[in-house]
């Protein structure tokens, strides 16, 4: 079996937080915010549905609370377990990317 290497460890994120983590790829890789709810895991591209900008306020730094992110350019809410639109400039919800925790350490599915 094709392994990926572990984007990072479970503990790397504080419960409740998000940081970023960089994917290599053959293209030129991506970005992802991974988000982090107790023992659960939530990872999509730190892109903004809206108007394309990073979601982060100064890199790997994230506007989170209550189960939600908030996009740092203009205010767009979503959902950490689903990546919905609650409110503010978006109409689509952040693009999710599957990950798993295995060992306390967080792979792309
Ligand atoms: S780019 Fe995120 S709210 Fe505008």
């Amino acid at each position: 079996m094709n392994e990926s290497a572990p984007l990072c460890r479970l503990d790397d994120i504080a419960d409740g937080g998000a940081i970023a983590v960089q994917v290599d790829s053959a293209t030129g890789g991506f970005e992802l915010i991974v988000l982090r709810q107790g023992e659960l895991v939530f990872a999509y591209h730190n892109e903004c549905p809206h108007a394309g900008r990073r979601l982060d306020y100064a890199p790997g730094q994230f506007l989170v609370s209550d189960g939600r992110v908030v996009c740092a350019a203009h205010g767009a809410t979503f959902r950490v377990d689903n990546g919905a639109c609650l409110g503010g400039p978006c109409s689509n919800g952040l693009v999710p990317m599957p990950v798993r925790v295995v060992d306390r350490e967080i792979r792309l599915r």
